[in-house]
């Protein structure tokens, strides 16, 4: 979609430019919402698009006036105000681990913190994607340094703070800082977001039980760190804080907008050829086994079944499936296709390529489907997403979405697997059926979201989090000092 808005402004009607504005200015933050819930696996974060960049690239058209200024209120992290911290990312890409630490690197850069950032994996070839997020970085007043050699260790030893951004940059550590590992430990933070089995490796993490501190996105992936490391690592985790994350400001304020979501509405509904009154169910995250988009298929069809058995006076209901990538010919994507033809469903399913903005699809649907495989999403942020569009989840009783989801009052859990299956049918009956239910929950959603799903939520978490983490690497140097 964004690809066609793009080669479009010069012809669309001018009574929508100002929307391709709000579209161009859903940031960096909100495509961290994308990509991280990208990938087989809870948590793992590997997509990239190349040709985002190339969008990116273009100068986009100004924004409109409801452009973020600055608040009255002070930030939670103003304590930071010209301490030096060290970010460092496993890689630079498009994908949720490297886009949620520059969130991080923004606002501190926001409260005047001096801001340096390291990439430990950089491919050889000059690589688009990584120059245009070296460069917004540089608009910002973060400092991109190498990760490598002398500079590289000097910084480090200067920093108030050492951020490590996933598992896999564990590795770094003994690389780059050789004998003065020990002495940088109590100072690093390590940011970890994934739950899959090969992250557990020694290599990686096993300075873990030495340093400040590790954050992690939920109760639940804390827990499974905890009892991994433990039972097959025989290492001990460190502090443990777990801060959930927040929606940006930039999606808040498209969510809050109705005009715009109206607009967004007819738009997409109308490049789908789905009326204004049918019943929208998406699942919205790149196509894969882990996430689920065949079981949803399968509930779906069952859903229209029991409609039809019972002679349900519903609206139609369509299934949209938003991340899917046909050119990538999967054997897992034949599959869904395959699924929707046999079962002669094709009118009531859609799919929807990858895309980089998803607000324009949670302003066109009305519920979100979450359906993560085994152990869940690590968070999931579309669900927190989907909320604040006031949309009702129907999701999967697995890793993050158990924190995000009430059941009953936001949406509707149902197990995973093929368990699962029947349940999510019958919920997807349920919500097509209970309109007054759907919007409530929706409305509940929008509300949880206020109240702990907003980016300066996050902020407050992670500030208390850097405060303790400070506290202690300082009372650890002056120990080591007497
Ligand atoms: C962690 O281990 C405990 C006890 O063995 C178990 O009850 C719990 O389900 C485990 N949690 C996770 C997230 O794996
Ligand atoms: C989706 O991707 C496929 C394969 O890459 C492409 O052929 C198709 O035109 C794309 N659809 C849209 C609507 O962009
Ligand atoms: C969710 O709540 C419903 C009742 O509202 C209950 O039947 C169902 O078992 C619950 N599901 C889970 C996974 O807790």
């Amino acid at each position: 979609m964004a690809r066609q808005h793009s080669s479009a402004a010069s012809w669309v009607p001018l009574q929508r430019r100002w929307l391709l504005a709000i579209i161009f200015m859903l940031s960096v933050t909100t495509l961290v919402a994308f990509f991280s819930r990208s990938g087989i696996d809870p948590c793992d974060r590997t997509t990239t698009v190349e040709h985002l960049v190339q969008k990116r690239a273009q100068k986009s058209p100004a924004p409109p006036a409801v452009a973020v200024t600055g608040r009255a209120e002070p930030s939670p992290l103003s304590f930071m105000k010209s301490k030096l911290v060290l970010l460092v990312s496993h890689e630079l890409s498009l994908s949720g681990g490297p886009l949620l630490l520059m969130e991080l690197a923004f606002l501190l850069r926001g409260v005047g913190t001096e801001v340096y950032w390291m990439t430990i994996q950089k491919p050889l070839e000059e690589d688009g994607v990584i120059y245009n997020l070296e460069q917004k970085m540089l608009d910002r007043g973060v400092q991109v340094l190498s990760a490598k050699g002398q500079g590289a260790l000097d910084t480090t030893l200067k920093s108030d703070l050492v951020v490590l951004n996933t598992a896999v940059a564990g590795k770094w550590l003994d690389a780059v800082l050789k004998e003065n590992v020990p002495r940088v430990l109590p100072k690093v933070l390590w940011w970890i977001h994934e739950m899959r089995g090969h992250y557990f490796k020694s290599d990686y993490v096993k300075h873990l039980p030495l340093v400040a501190g590790a954050m992690i996105d939920s109760h639940v992936t804390a827990e499974y760190w905890n009892n991994r490391t433990r039972e097959r690592m025989r290492i001990k985790m460190p502090e443990t804080y777990v801060v959930h994350l927040g929606n940006s400001k930039e999606l808040m304020e498209v969510a809050e907008d109705s005009v715009a979501k109206r607009v967004l509405r007819e738009h997409v509904r109308e490049s789908l050829g789905v009326r204004n009154e049918d019943l929208l169910f998406a699942i919205i995250n790149s196509v894969s086994r882990g996430k689920g988009q065949d079981l949803f298929l399968h509930a779906f069809y069952e859903s229209l079944q029991l409609i039809q058995e019972k002679k349900l006076q519903v609206p139609p209901i369509h299934a949209i499936v938003v991340g899917s990538d046909m050119s990538a010919q999967t054997k897992f994507e034949t599959e869904l296709r395959n699924f929707v033809t046999s079962k002669k469903i094709q009118d009531r399913v859609h799919f929807v390529n990858k895309t980089l903005t998803v607000a324009p699809f949670l302003a066109a649907i009305d519920v979100l489907v979450q359906n993560s495989q085994a152990r869940g999403e690590c968070f999931g942020r579309i669900t927190i997403e989907a909320m604040a569009f006031q949309l009702p989840v129907l999701g999967t009783a697995a890793g993050g979405t158990t924190e995000i989801v009430v059941n009953g009052t936001t949406g509707l859990l149902h197990q995973v697997g093929k368990e699962g299956v029947t349940p999510l049918a019958n919920n997807i009956v349920k919500l097509a059926t209970h309109v007054e239910r759907r919007l409530t929950m929706g409305k509940r959603g929008y509300q949880r979201v206020k109240e702990r799903f907003l980016e300066h939520h996050m902020a407050r978490r992670i500030s208390a989090v850097l405060k303790e983490v400070l506290r202690k690497s300082k009372s650890r140097a002056h120990s080591n000092m007497l």
